[in-house]
């Protein structure tokens, strides 16, 4: 049974690959950020905490995250298991998960440079219901502004401007990636399998490589 988190700065990929996995593997995908913007689309409380955080750039505050994935990881049902993106992001969060007792069998690191993600993050259009990912250029959608299944209008995110991108990229410097360091001494004692990728690489060369190593 597949137990993935998948860790990477802003832009990397993590969404992208996500749905491919979840779809060719056939796992649950919890993402901690679009159920965030989809509380925050629909004004309820979780939305309303969260939005003052996300808007900026910054994380939300543990507990808020780490009862939304507890609360998921209780319910979640899936035979060949499930799929982590975007948490834990820092070691508070992975502490708590590590006390939910799960046995992860997999950590995916997919790693890009600074300069490439900026771009990335311009061009980015989502539909927010789904958490379908597109990119003007890279991953257009049939229709321009269209999410391929609904035909619903797709968003840009605004903590996709420039300056806040900027912000979040120091966040996953500074907090998330020494996360990297954890999960790796770990893996060197074979509690789970350690994959480094490559995100600069095109999605489908990248989501290849990915379904090769698990
Ligand atoms: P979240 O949604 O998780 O944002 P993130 O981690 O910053 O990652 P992104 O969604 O920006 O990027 P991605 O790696 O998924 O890339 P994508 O596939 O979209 O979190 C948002 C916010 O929620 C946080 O800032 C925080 O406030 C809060 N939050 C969430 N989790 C939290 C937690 N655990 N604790 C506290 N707060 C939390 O790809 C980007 C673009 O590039 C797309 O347009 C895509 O089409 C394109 N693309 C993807 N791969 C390629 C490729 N190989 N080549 C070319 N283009 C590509």
């Amino acid at each position: 049974m597949y137990k993935i988190i998948l860790i990477g700065p802003p832009g990397a990929g993590k969404g992208t690959q996500a749905n491919l996995l979840v779809k060719s593997l056939n796992l649950a995908q919890i993402s901690t950020g679009d159920i965030l913007r989809k509380s925050v689309c629909a004004k309820d409380i979780l939305g309303v905490k969260a939005n003052e955080y996300m808007q900026k750039g910054q994380l939300v505050p543990d507990d808020l995250v780490i009862n939304i994935v507890a609360d998921y990881l209780k319910k979640c049902s899936s035979k060949n298991g499930f799929l982590l993106d975007g948490f834990p992001r820092n070691i508070n969060q992975a502490q708590a998960l590590d006390n939910m007792n799960i046995l992860i069998s997999h950590i995916i690191s997919i790693d890009v440079e600074d300069s490439v993600i900026v771009k990335r993050m311009t061009g980015r259009r989502v539909h927010v219901e789904s958490g379908r990912v597109y990119h003007v250029d890279y991953n257009p959608p049939k229709v321009d502004g269209v999410d391929d299944i609904t035909n619903q209008p797709l968003v840009q995110r605004k903590d996709d401007l420039a300056e806040i991108v900027k912000d979040r990229l120091k966040l996953y410097h500074d907090i998330t990636k020494p996360l990297l360091n954890y999960y790796r001494e770990n893996a060197a004692k074979g509690v789970y399998k350690f994959i480094s990728v490559d995100g600069a690489a095109d999605i489908d060369q990248v989501h290849n490589k990915l379904k090769l190593t698990l």
